[in-house]
């Protein structure tokens, strides 16, 4: 076996009702203030976030809240940042999807820190994090990002000359990661679907990575053998079925797991300077471009003849019998029965185009030029990269 590291996980609560682990899981820690960061207008609109804070002023803790809207930008950490300054909580909760996580992860961290968050970014600013932070509590209420479990948060400054850089050190991972699929069954089904392709595509992307380990792949497995029988339940016929809400919670915690200690590919390559440039939500850049890049991928390994790339196209052929929850007979009808279902539901679930968000070919080529394909299997050029986005455009 190759040697290989793993990092740490958070504690993981999973399972419908388990949100009301929280006020005693704070309670056992001694916290008395949290600051609660959200974001999702459902659970404010609903009576979820009243019911929470009266719950844990049943047990003696205060919460103060601050809503989170779209992917953080620096001006939002900063602001949030300052102005805890002086009287700091004992503990950050964020519930939300993968951009208010990220927020409170930031938060959770930045407060230990001076100056500007832009300043810890990589490639971005010139310090390095040091590490500290708050305990840091997260509850996702989408099915996606995986950023509970993962050691980066990803702070955008969009539009020209803009941004989507991580804050990133391996105590950023988050103390305590609760999923409670009843957050979920709110989700809009369009939301659940991008989200749902995201994970999917972090399942794959880790799964096929040249980094990744038998530990990564194990889970890997868990993971898309939950997301398939799940994804469609969730995001076309039933968004309240707890029990594929929490399968999927599943799916999208390992994703988190399996790329944080795995890497990515080229879709997520993409996705980076693609959020920098357009304010395209990540979840849509990721379901639109997965078939399409899935397919080129496996085009150029099986002309391959190293050992690698006969592995990554065997790893391909397993995710489509794990996706579609049967095994089709063969190497190649396997792989062709998972880029069939990617394309599947990009086309029925209606999945944006990257057009419609105001892209044109020469943006693309400005993506391009800035894209890689991190640990993907295959190397592939800028204008291959192009070709894979031009087809959504
Ligand atoms: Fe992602």
């Amino acid at each position: 076996m190759t040697s290989f590291t793993f990092a740490r996980t958070p504690t993981l609560y999973l399972g419908a009702g388990r949100l009301g682990s929280l006020p005693d899981f704070l309670a056992v820690h001694r916290a008395t203030r949290i600051l609660l960061v959200t974001g999702s207008r459902s659970l404010r609109s609903s009576d979820r976030l009243e019911r929470l804070e009266r719950d844990l002023r049943g047990h003696g803790i205060a919460a103060r809240s601050v809503a989170a809207s779209g992917e953080p930008d620096p001006a939002f950490v900063d602001g949030t940042v300052q102005d805890l300054r002086g009287h700091l909580p004992d503990a950050v909760v964020a519930i939300g999807g993968g951009s208010v996580i990220d927020a409170g992860k930031a938060i959770a961290a930045m407060v230990m820190e001076e100056g500007s968050v832009t300043d810890y970014l990589e490639e971005v600013g010139s310090r390095t994090p040091s590490g500290k932070k708050l305990p840091f509590v997260a509850l996702p209420t989408t099915a996606g990002t995986g950023s509970e479990a993962t050691k980066n948060a990803v702070i955008s400054r969009p539009g020209p000359g803009g941004f989507k850089k991580s804050l990133r050190h391996e105590s950023y991972v988050p103390d305590v990661a609760i999923i409670d699929p009843e957050l979920a069954v709110s989700c809009p089904p369009e939301v659940t679907a991008a989200s749902g392709l995201d994970a999917i595509t972090q399942l794959l992307e880790g799964f096929v990575s040249s980094s990744a380990s038998p530990l990564t792949d194990a889970l890997a497995r868990s993971g898309l053998r939950s997301a398939g029988g799940s994804f469609e339940r969730v995001a076309r016929e039933d968004g309240s079925d707890v029990g594929a809400r929490a399968q999927m919670g599943y799916a999208a915690f390992l994703s988190g797991v399996v790329l944080a200690n795995a890497g990515l590919g080229v879709v997520h390559g993409i996705a980076s300077p693609m959020g920098g440039l357009f304010p395209i939500p990540h979840g849509v850049v990721c379901g639109t471009l997965v078939a399409e890049a899935t397919r080129v991928n496996l085009e150029r390994l099986a002309t391959g003849g190293s050992e690698e790339e006969r592995c990554a196209r065997a790893k391909y052929a397993e995710a489509g019998a794990l996706l579609s929850g049967s095994d089709a007979g063969s190497l190649e009808a396997n792989c062709e029965r998972l880029v069939a279902l990617l394309a599947r539901w990009v086309e029925e679930l209606r999945v944006p185009r990257l057009g419609a968000f105001g892209v044109s070919e020469q943006g693309l080529r400005e993506v391009a030029a800035a894209s890689g394909v991190k640990n993907g299997p295959v190397r592939l050029s800028p204008d291959e990269i192009y070709a894979i986005m031009a087809k959504r455009l």
